[in-house]
């Protein structure tokens, strides 16, 4: 089966080639190095000829609210465009866990609209919605630094670790469509306060973390349950702490 993965030279993407090539499927990785462009349209045309199956783990270069729904709206029109033309079964996108419960924070908002515009595309598709990977933890930290503080609502949290997240990606993408979502997170909840603590300690960051109940993540104060998954969804394997120490 060939699938192509859009942004297969990223965290995920490259990860995610790996895993599709070890089931012994013909993965092309696709981004602007290979000549790849989802915001012009350059060479998608080419790349999805004879694809059974898309997966879209690209990623904005910008996390500035204007710019990432910018990115998302025209990276998804173009792909649903070309796939359609190209005759492709099969939509894969990498989303985030609670897309909807966040309305303020401006990248969850224009994954939703990712999400939208798939879903109305007409094309087979599934969305993995994942939560925050524990590589992204640094993201985390400078997004919330204030100075020598790091200010963060003490609220559910129930990371994952990229691979984790690929090997779901790949799987859900050699199956038949879901025509909905999943949703995968880490097997253990935290105190986000706690994690975000006990990661910087681990790397000797001396800077202190406060649990402030009104500190903003991406522009939304999450409630208690924002941030993890519905009861029920599946549990990845690996552990923090053995990310951590690996
Ligand atoms: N961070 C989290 O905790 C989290 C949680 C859940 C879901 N997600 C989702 O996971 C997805 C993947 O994230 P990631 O961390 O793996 O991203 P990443 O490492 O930043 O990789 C992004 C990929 O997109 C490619 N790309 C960027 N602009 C492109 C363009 N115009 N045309 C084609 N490809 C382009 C990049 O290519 P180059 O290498 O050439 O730049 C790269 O391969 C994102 O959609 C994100 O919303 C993230």
């Amino acid at each position: 089966m060939k699938i192509v993965v859009i942004g297969g030279t990223g965290l995920i993407g490259s990860k995610v080639v790996r895993e599709l090539e070890a089931r012994g499927h013909e993965a092309v990785a696709a981004s602007p190095s290979s000549g790849v462009d989802v915001l012009t349209g350059e060479g998608l045309a080419e790349v999805l000829e004879g694809a059974s199956a898309v997966v879209d783990v690209t990623n904005s270069p910008s996390f500035e609210p204007d710019a990432v729904l910018e990115f998302f709206r025209t990276s998804t029109r173009n792909l649903i465009a070309a796939e359609r033309a190209a005759g492709v079964g099969h939509h894969v996108a990498l989303s985030i866990v609670g897309t909807r419960r966040l309305p303020e924070n401006g990248y969850f908002r224009a994954k939703a609209v990712q999400e939208d515009m798939i879903q109305e595309s007409g094309i087979p598709y599934s969305i993995v919605h994942a939560t925050q990977f524990f590589e992204f933890l640094p993201g985390i930290v400078q997004a919330a630094a204030d100075g020598d503080v790091v200010r963060v609502p003490p609220v559910l949290f129930q990371p994952i670790a990229a691979q984790d997240v690929a090997r779901t990606v790949a799987e859900v993408a050699v199956e038949e469509p879901l025509n909905g979502g999943i949703e995968v997170a880490g097997p253990e909840q935290f105190r986000f306060d706690e994690i975000i603590r006990d990661f910087l300690a681990a790397n000797g960051d001396p800077r202190e973390v406060v649990a402030d109940p009104h500190a903003r993540y991406f522009g939304a104060v999450p409630a208690e349950r924002s941030l993890i998954p519905e009861v029920g969804a599946p549990l990845a394997q690996t552990r923090y702490e053995d990310w951590r120490k690996a």
